[in-house]
């Protein structure tokens, strides 16, 4: 599906309503990142719109049309699936996903293995739309109703979110949310707000790996 929709994926970013929600979840993610040293990699870069404005170094995903896009932004792209990561143990100082655990096959693996390619001080950094706010709700019953793009989601709430970081051995230490208008007004600027904000419709969590038994 990304394959064949990457360019119109990527393109709707330039619009009108997509520049507001790059531009607020930017905002979200940006003040969770670690400062310490990379390389930082992205699970499910896409297009790299993400990878390139947090300024990550590497990119993986197993759809080939979008890392074209994301090459030419200076992401070094890697093509595979995020459940079986081609990278040692303890490679990267960040691990970023942004919209991707939703689409992943098995998103406990990918979680998994982003815990295994981090060094201990390093920090995971996940971007959803959880499915109790208004926008998990909508894009779930646009997907439902055959989007080309939802249709392939399966959105989790904030807590299953929560509860799948555990199981894969993070802890949740930071959290920043947006979208905390409902999806039927046109987005607007509006400041990230620390914390999770129940029904925001977009959150970004800071985990770190818990050190081993
Ligand atoms: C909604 S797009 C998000 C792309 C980018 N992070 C962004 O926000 O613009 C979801 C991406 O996840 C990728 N994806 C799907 N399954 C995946 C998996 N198992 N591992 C890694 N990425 C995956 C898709 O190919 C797609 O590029």
């Amino acid at each position: 599906m990304f394959d064949e929709l990457a360019v119109r994926y990527d393109a709707w970013y330039d619009s009108a309503h997509g520049q507001v929600l790059f531009d607020l979840e930017l905002a979200c993610l940006r003040p969770l990142l670690p400062p310490g040293p990379g390389p930082r990699l992205e699970v499910g870069v896409g297009s790299g719109r993400f990878a390139a404005a947090l300024g990550l170094e590497v990119g993986i995903d197993p759809t080939q049309a979008p890392l074209r896009l994301a090459a030419g932004r200076a992401v070094a792209v890697v093509q595979g699936a995020g459940e079986r990561l081609p990278f040692g143990d303890r490679t990267f100082g960040a691990v970023v996903v942004v919209a991707t655990l939703c689409f992943a096959d098995d998103p406990a693996a990918l979680l998994d293995e982003a815990r295994r390619v981090l060094v201990p001080s390093g920090r995971f950094v996940a971007g959803i739309v959880p499915l109790d706010s208004a926008w998990g709700r909508r894009y779930e019953a646009q997907g439902r109703a055959g989007h080309p793009f939802y249709r392939g989601a399966r959105f989790l709430t904030l807590t299953e979110h929560r509860r799948m970081l555990a199981d894969a051995g993070f802890t949740v230490i930071g959290a920043c949310s947006t979208l905390t208008r409902s999806p039927s007004e046109n987005p607007v600027e509006e400041d990230a707000q620390d914390g999770v904000v129940p029904g925001a419709g977009f959150a970004a969590l800071q985990a770190r790996p818990q050190p081993p038994p």
